[in-house]
């Protein structure tokens, strides 16, 4: 059924393993997903963007979550993510939702906290829970100042009193991941003391990684060889993720990807099959794309399989 993420945690947090957090925006992509996580029965966070939200309904996403877990009778957890205000925070725990994030992160410290807490205060009545966020994430637009991309990374002293004084049930954190297909101009690096030092300070406590898509390179490459143009695409290495994993991170967000494997995928039926019109015929191997990424990472970075 629909579950919190409670337990997930815990057992992840224990098991230094992570559990997967997958954006969701149409059928197939749901699909794809809930057929690798029933498979290799794993625990799986479902979320939905606000973003998602407009795209395809609110009410048919809910459903279609609700759909995967009469067909596969996984546990799931239904997430927003990203959630920008009180308003949109209160409408997914009105509606269902197991588990909702408060992403106060561009605000102040002590608004952050204060709108954190009026989340979690509302969200706990209702027996949901709350992931929140410390610390900025790079964007893809944002020009970050290589000599001190630390101002923006979460403060290990802060994120303690953060948690005491919201109560929230996980925390993002940033230590140099960034949402979308371009992370890092040289080599990837993330601050690993940073991770260790906040998790030791908060034993115990989840922590959630944004931005952790790996960015394949066989999807990259598919898509450029198809016609595509994503050169100079990079992702977090899988092996960063693993060691994430075994130190507090009990959450790993993965938007990216899936839509670089169902993109890559629909790019070669297309040139391949240039008489092919039949949705069908492109968006079946979307999703079978989309299924064996989601195993992949299930079995080889999450390390979640049957947990
Ligand atoms: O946080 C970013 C996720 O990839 C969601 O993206 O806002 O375009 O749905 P979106
Ligand atoms: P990616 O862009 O790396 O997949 O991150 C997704 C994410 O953090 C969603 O909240
Ligand atoms: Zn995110
Ligand atoms: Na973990």
């Amino acid at each position: 059924g629909l579950v919190t993420s409670t337990e997930m945690f815990k057992k992840a947090y224990e098991g230094g393993y992570a559990v997967g957090a997958f954006n969701v925006n149409n059928m197939e992509i749901i699909q794809g997903i809930v057929e690798a996580a029933a498979e290799e029965q794993a625990p799986l966070i479902l979320q939905v963007s606000a973003g998602a939200r407009k795209y395809a309904h609110p009410v048919y996403l809910r459903k279609l979550v609700e759909a995967a877990i009469e067909v596969t009778g996984l546990d799931i957890c239904l997430h927003l993510d990203h959630g920008d205000d009180f308003e949109i925070c209160k409408t997914c725990v009105d509606s269902g939702f197991t588990s909702v994030m408060v992403d106060g992160s561009k605000h102040p410290f002590a608004e952050n906290i204060a709108l954190t807490k009026k989340v979690v205060e509302y969200a706990h009545d209702h027996g949901v829970v709350v992931e929140a966020e410390l610390g900025k994430l790079a964007g893809i637009e944002d020009d970050v100042n290589v000599d001190t991309p630390n101002a923006t990374y979460t403060d290990p002293d802060e994120a303690v009193e953060f948690v005491e004084k919201t109560g929230c049930d996980s925390l993002a954190i940033t230590i140099g991941t960034s949402h979308g297909a371009f992370k890092f101009k040289g080599e990837p690096r993330l601050d690993f003391e940073r991770l260790y030092k906040i998790s030791d300070l908060l034993p115990g406590f989840p922590l959630v990684l944004h931005g952790a898509s790996s960015v394949p390179k066989e999807f990259v490459d598919l898509c450029n060889q198809y016609g595509g143009q994503i050169p100079g695409a990079k992702g977090v290495p899988e092996d960063m993720l693993r060691k994430a994993a075994k130190s507090g991170v009990c959450k790993i967000n993965i938007d990216t990807d899936l839509r670089l494997a169902m993109t890559a995928s629909i790019r070669q039926v297309f040139v391949e099959n240039p008489g092919w019109f039949d949705p069908r015929q492109y968006l079946g191997p979307g999703r079978s794309a989309i299924k064996a990424m989601v195993a992949h990472k299930i079995k080889n970075v999450l390390d979640c399989s049957h947990k």
